[in-house]
């Protein structure tokens, strides 16, 4: 049965202290919980504590042992009828870490006989610790006593302040943590191994020492240095913009290559994904350093978005996720560059973001039920999640929005809240209403912008009419209008923005917002010039869809013209939409194709066009996102037709990129320098057009690259080039470095990866082929999304080969992934959900896999996930 956000109802238990000890061992882990507990319901209420999978060895209440027939056991808990208001509940339980392959709860990473101990919780993790109230509203203060065999596991780590560690009298070491802030059990974490370290001293605004420490196996403690940078920037930032300043005297994080997610923000010990904390010149690509930084940030931020103010049920989720992602979207950009961060999340969202709200896993960013919530840990909720803060943010401006922060967190430090309280904290600390943004957490769907622009020559006015429609998502038949607001210039032929009077602008103004509340409003600017182009959504303002009715001659003016960095690269995107529908149509000779052409190309030679940027405005839109403007859906078709205008593109500026790309790489070092990341992207992008322009002279240039680069970054992409257009240097290439990068997972994790995207069906069978090779492990979630969801996510060739092999093989890799890992499983499955958009002979197929699947689904993730693709 789904739980229901409507039936919340407060715990009838809290625990004010919980004081765990743990006899660590791979194979048998004991766990002594020792819960104070107090009622907090009407009396008569039974005690019911979440557990699973654990095997109970004693059980007492304040000292006296329970008889069996004063509790009862079921798969999921643990039932005490006659309960005192208050009491102190020991349980004893014991668990075997090495069999838990799903990662959940606590697991080996690694070999039992070198590998380590560690838990995550999130979201329900906890419960396959021990008995305990399983959810994010009972906050507890914690202490934890970690005892093990010191040759085994020298370092023992959990939650909160250092509080003494010793020999024991039969020769183990332990070692006692004291977490004062109190806590949901989500946010528990232990970690003991031999682990090495990377320790810096910290001194927060307010004057508190803290010691950051960064544990990793042996063979990686010294590619921790730049997470340790990039620690060190959040924090300060995290004090200069917010005002929040570190809270215990320590603060872990661990490094780990067998994690189901990128991170985890437990209270002062973040357990990382390995591929997202380490990084290292020789073998980090430019995106590999970016994504260490933010996901350091993201986790370090949720101290306080997060932990110091956590959710009150998993329905709020995105109060955390979507508030810290944009947070950190803040710092990332204020770290590099505010247009290609944008440029970058805004790609993620119609990536990723987009596909799901139009399909059959739709959700409102607060989903108001699930069955399985490890399966809304999505794109909807963290990234859609973003774009409402980021709204607000808007609305009320810096000033106001820090005001807002400042008050939220005053209110709620300690607390579990909803994402109502942190509209009112917002609203109330600036005098606004901002109830009207709830619509936008329970609503399902992109919504569709309308707008269209009328000029008054007599009256020297202009009106932009907008119009706003969101379609049906399952479950959701009927839309309410959102409020959207809309950034917006009017530009000059010139490109520079006419002085706003009217509509909200009260003062002359060159750029401001409008609020679109209702289904349709009109909005007039007095006093103006005729306007050459209209710039909407300026910054992307909204997570909307935007049809202007702009033709490619309005588009191609504000590429050239457009001073706002981000609405100009959207303007290349949207007349490379323009051409690409002219394509799919079959009209190879459409002007729009010309245009696009004609108009990026020349960016080419305008030396004022920072070049990451200029890589970024010679791109068309993502397959994926083109994927969505075919219907119905025929996969190859829409790679066939992107890949004509890249080959459009290509023929136009082979002689251009191919010197340019010398150029780029003349002077290349592989520093990290913003500049020089700047000048690899661009080269990176000429080489891809160079290639399809001249492909034997380019293959010759990138075999050379692929080998001998001074980066990861260029080696990679010159590699992966190779292998996607099939050059005669592609097979050495790859063998070379599987051969280089042999003992490295996350290096090798990237080899993986370009081969399930090689767009040719014979992928299929080359896949096939890796998931046999003996350096695939469906145990290991990386290596899993490596091989199989890069595959069945982005390579439309091969998954959506016509004879269904493509499905085929992921259908068998999903029925033996769902009795190791249903995480993995169901994060795999949902690249499945586009089936219904498909054209028939493809439809047919996926359709009778993912039924003969969701007949097969073994557990509950798996299983929600298919019925829901199916319903
Ligand atoms: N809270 C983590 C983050 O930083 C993600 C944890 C996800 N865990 C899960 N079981 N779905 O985003
Ligand atoms: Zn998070």
């Amino acid at each position: 049965l789904p739980v229901l956000l409507r039936e919340y109802r407060p715990p009838a238990w809290r625990v004010d202290h919980v004081d765990l000890e743990f006899d660590l061992g791979i194979h048998r882990t004991r766990v002594d919980a020792r819960l104070t507990l107090r009622r907090a319901g009407p009396a008569g209420e039974p005690l019911f504590l979440d557990g699973e999978g654990l095997r109970l060895v004693s059980i007492a209440l304040d000292g006296r042992p329970l008889d069996v027939t004063e509790y009862r056991l079921d798969e999921h808990g643990l039932t005490i009828a006659q309960m005192p208001d208050g009491a102190v509940l020991h349980t004893c339980v014991e668990l075997d870490p090495s069999t838990n392959s799903a990662l959940q709860g606590l697991y080996l990473s690694g070999t039992p006989e070198h590998g380590f101990l560690l838990t995550q919780c999130e979201a329900e993790g906890f419960r396959r610790i021990t008995f305990f109230p399983d959810r994010p509203d009972v906050l507890a203060r914690y202490t934890t006593t970690l005892r093990a065999d010191p040759a085994r596991f020298p370092i023992l780590l959990a939650n909160g302040n250092p509080a003494g560690t010793g020999l024991l009298d039969d020769g183990r070491l332990w070692a006692r943590w004291d977490d004062p802030h109190p806590k949901p059990c989500y946010l528990f974490a232990l970690v003991a191994g031999r682990l090495e370290v990377l320790e810096r001293a910290f001194v927060t605004a307010e004057g508190r020492a803290v010691t950051l420490r960064i544990y990793a196996e042996a063979d990686a403690i010294d590619r921790c240095g730049y997470a340790m940078d990039a620690l060190e920037r959040a924090m300060r930032w995290d004090e200069e913009h917010y005002g929040r300043c570190y809270d215990l005297d320590v603060f872990h994080i661990v490094a780990t290559h067998d994690f189901n997610m990128g991170a985890m923000e437990n209270k002062g010990l973040n357990i990382f994904n390995a591929k997202y904390l380490l990084a290292d010149p020789a073998r980090s690509t430019d995106d590999d350093y970016r994504h260490v930084e933010a996901i350091v940030a993201h986790e370090y931020f949720h101290n306080w978005t997060g932990n110091r103010v956590t959710c009150r049920d998993w329905f709020q989720l995105s109060l955390k996720e979507g508030l810290t992602v944009f947070r950190e979207q803040q710092f990332s950009a204020d770290m590099g560059s505010h247009v290609l961060k944008r440029i970058e999340d805004v790609q993620l969202l119609r990536r990723a973001q987009f596909p799901e709200d139009a399909g059959p896993l739709a959700h409102p960013v607060r989903p108001d039920r699930y069955s399985a919530i490890d399966n809304f840990y999505t794109a909807t909720v963290y990234d859609k999640g973003a774009e409402l803060v980021r709204m607000l943010a808007g609305r009320l401006g810096p000033a106001g929005w820090r005001r807002g922060m400042d008050e939220y967190f005053a209110r709620h430090d300690g607390e579990a809240a909803t994402v109502e309280d942190f509209l009112a904290a917002l609203g109330e600390a600036n005098e606004v209403d901002l109830r009207g943004y709830l619509v936008w957490y329970a609503q399902a769907g992109t919504p569709q912008l309308l707008a269209s622009g009328r000029y008054d020559a007599a009256h020297r006015t202009y009106t932009l009419e907008l119009r706003q429609h969101t379609a049906p998502t399952p479950g959701q038949d009927v839309k309410q209008p959102l409020p959207v607001p809309v950034r917006l210039a009017l530009l000059d032929a010139g490109g520079q923005p006419l002085p706003l009077r009217g509509a909200s602008a009260q003062a002359a103004v060159s750029e401001c917002v409008v609020e679109l509340r209702d289904a349709q409003a009109a909005f007039t600017f007095v006093d103006i010039d005729r306007p050459r182009a209209a710039s909407l959504l300026r910054g992307f303002s909204a997570p909307v869809r935007v049809e202007a009715g702009f033709g490619a001659d309005d588009l191609a003016f504000l590429v050239r013209h457009e001073s706002d960095g981000f609405n100009r690269w959207e303007a290349a995107q949207q007349l490379a939409r323009l051409a690409f529908d002219r394509v799919l149509a079959g009209d190879l000779r459409a002007a729009e194709i010309g245009v696009w052409v004609s108009t990026v190309s020349a960016l080419l030679d305008d030396n004022r066009v920072e070049p990451a940027l200029l890589a970024e405005l010679l791109t068309p839109p993502d397959a994926l996102e083109l994927a969505e403007r075919c219907e119905p859906f025929d996969p190859a078709a829409v790679y066939r037709a992107r890949e004509f205008l890249e080959k459009s593109l290509a023929q136009v500026t082979g002689a251009r990129v191919a010197a340019r790309h010398g150029q780029l790489v003349e002077a290349e070092q592989g520093a990290l320098d913003g500049a020089s990341q700047s000048r690899r992207r661009l080269a990176g992008r000429c080489l891809g057009l160079w290639m399809r322009a001249d492909p034997t002279a380019a293959a010759e240039v990138a075999a050379r690259r692929a080998a001998q680069a001074p980066n990861m970054t260029e080696r990679l992409a010159a590699l992966t080039l190779l292998a996607h257009h099939g050059a005669p240097q592609a097979e050495a290439a790859l063998g070379d470095f599987a051969a280089r990068y042999a003992d490295d997972p996350i290096t090798l994790d990237k080899w993986f990866a370009l081969q399930a995207q090689i767009p040719a069906e014979a992928a299929v069978e080359r896949v096939a082929a890796l998931r046999a090779d003996s350096r695939f492990n469906l145990r290991n979630p990386n290596r899993v999304y490596a091989l199989l969801r890069a595959f069945a996510a982005r390579n439309l060739v091969a998954f959506h080969r016509p004879d269904g092999a493509g499905y085929a093989l992921i259908e068998d890799c999903l029925v033996e992934l769902d009795a190791i890992n249903p995480t993995t499983a169901s994060r795999l499955a949902a690249t499945l959900k586009d089936w219904k958009r498909l054209e028939p002979t493809r439809r047919v197929l996926l359709q009778a896999s993912v039924e003969r699947l969701a007949a097969a689904a073994t557990s509950p993730d798996l299983a929600d996930i298919l019925r829901r693709t199916l319903a």
